[in-house]
């Protein structure tokens, strides 16, 4: 494994999955990690990340001293660069303003194993934050930038890299390239890993939390949740207790598709809850899109937990939280911009211990690990599809007669994404109803009736998004379809907006 230590910056999961790219594990673990837990997941290299705190405040991030005796090497960046500096004994001093920008590295040292490739001036994505003023003892170095004569710093006898620009992102031309110096010359990485060897490892992991236990899993019929599904029936079989909400606001066959695939072809254990009138009377009036978020998710809790206590010897709770349904909801150091998190606490009588196999894995990565398990490619490739559901796509308050609109509607949609072949180009596209009303003319008849609007969108992680173009004639038949096979539409616009500034759902 190899390790990214996590400060707190939002490219810390980024970091993890660019060395997965290399095909070489990594996984992220918090700074105050415990060297016992690096040496029982084997850990043969390190990457610090950056972070917002500042390494001479008394609230600074700080590892235990005796990682930098481990004998591993290690690559730091930016606020990791700074925090092996100081607890090094080098010295560092705080700049007034801190900001990023793109800055041209010239290389001292061009033969040094972490430059292979690169040419002796590069662009970097620099943070001009806190710089080092003084070197540990041991180091030297080996690249300067624009307004930072230290940075990249170099430990030769213990492989100690500090570099004060970001490797990760994009704006930094030759960042991957450095990454895979680093993993594979320096730590010596095969770079042979592969999901099937995520899924051995994983199975392992089940059962020996497990034991002779039952795990309990939330299906929502959506990938992520369906992936963990069958991972888990992998390791478990039976010992894994499906509970499938039907909550009324799923797409069109979603339902049946679900318990036919999962239960009928793989052999879930799946319970079938019926509770579309249960949560349309709780909606009944709300039309604050976190509000609603909220009164799904506590429906979602009440009718999950009836059917939890009616089984015997749970201890577990499965979920298929992905990383970016973590860091948009907002953690320790990121803000919330949409409450993801689609269960939230169980009441105190059932409380489980949670299993969560794929939260460090991102949308594409799933998609490889359903392939991998053997899932049917219509299942691996359906686009995401939010908890809450057409909820958030009945724009304000939530009736029978909307969420039909928005289901036959996105119906239609589909069926001609489908027809085109770009199901599989398009990352996620849908129909959301507005609510509000526009004057139209129909057999020469004057009409005042509801928009549809469509988005479909092309994205890595969710996280940033484009809009995707989606040919004109192809719109154009979507929008007839929709005009005269939906009632009570007489209008549709299509979203051309990417994420930021909007969001990918409207609510
Ligand atoms: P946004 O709208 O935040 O969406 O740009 C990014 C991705 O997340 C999905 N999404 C949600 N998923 N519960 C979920 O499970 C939610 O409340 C939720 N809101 C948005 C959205 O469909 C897109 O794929």
């Amino acid at each position: 494994t190899l390790a990214v230590i996590d400060f707190g910056s939002q490219f810390n999961q980024v970091i993890a999955r660019r060395v997965r790219e290399l095909g070489v594990y990594s996984e992220l673990f918090p700074y105050n990690v415990s060297m016992e837990t690096l040496k029982e997941n084997n850990v043969q290299g390190l990457i610090f990340t950056g972070g917002p705190r500042r390494v001479l405040h008394a609230d600074a991030f700080k590892v235990d001293p005796a990682i930098y005796e481990l004998g591993l090497p290690i690559l730091a960046i930016d606020y990791g660069a700074q925090l092996m500096v100081d607890q090094l004994g080098g010295m560092v001093k705080e700049v007034e303003h801190s900001e990023t920008e793109v800055a041209t590295l010239n290389l001292l040292e061009t033969d040094n194993s972490l430059f292979k490739g690169l040419n002796a001036e590069e662009k970097v994505w620099q943070s001009v934050s806190d710089q080092i003023a003084a070197l540990p003892e041991g180091f030297e170095v080996i690249a300067n930038a624009d307004h930072d004569e230290n940075a990249v710093i170099f430990n030769k006898e213990k492989s100690f890299y500090g570099v004060q620009f970001h490797p990760e992102t994009g704006q930094t031309e030759k960042g991957k390239q450095l990454i895979e110096n680093f993993v594979k010359d320096i730590c010596g990485f095969a770079g042979d890993w592969d999901m099937g060897q995520f899924i051995d490892l994983e199975v392992e992991k089940i059962r020996k939390q497990v034991g002779d236990k039952k795990v309990l899993l939330g299906l929502s019929g959506g990938v992520d949740s369906s992936v963990t599904g069958v991972l888990l029936n992998k390791a478990i079989g039976d010992q894994l207790v499906c509970i499938f909400v039907d909550h009324g606001l799923l797409r069109k066959n979603e339902a049946e598709q679900v318990m036919e695939n999962l239960s009928g072809k793989f052999g879930l254990n799946i319970v079938h809850v019926e509770a579309q009138d249960r949560y349309l009377s709780k909606l009944v009036g709300v039309s604050d899109p976190e509000e609603k978020r909220k009164v799904i998710g506590n429906e979602f809790i009440e009718v999950f937990s009836d059917e939890a206590r009616r089984l015997d010897g749970v201890e577990f709770l499965a979920q298929g939280t992905l990383y970016t349904d973590i860091i948009e909801s907002g953690t320790e150091t990121a803000e919330t911009i949409k409450s993801h998190h689609n269960v939230g606490g169980l009441p105190e009588d059932l409380e489980f211990e949670l299993i969560e196999p794929m939260n460090t894995l991102f949308k594409d990565e799933v998609r490889a690990l359903g392939e991998e398990l053997g899932m049917p490619a219509d299942l691996v490739w359906r686009q995401p599809f939010p908890g809450p559901g057409l909820g958030v796509r009945v724009l304000g308050e939530i009736t029978r007669e909307k969420l039909e609109v928005v289901r036959e509607s996105d119906a239609i949609l589909r069926e001609e994404i489908k027809n085109a072949g770009l199901e599989r180009d398009i990352w996620q596209y849908f129909t959301v109803l507005p609510g509000f009303k526009t004057v139209g003319v129909t057999d020469d008849k004057r009409t005042y009736d509801y928009t549809i609007g469509i988005r479909a969108i092309n994205s890595v992680d969710g996280v940033t998004a484009d809009w995707a173009r989606i040919p004109l004639d192809l719109l154009d038949k979507i929008s007839k379809r929709i005009t005269n096979e939906v009632d009570g539409i007489n209008r549709v616009v299509y979203d051309i907006t990417s994420k930021p500034p909007a969001t990918v759902e409207w609510e």
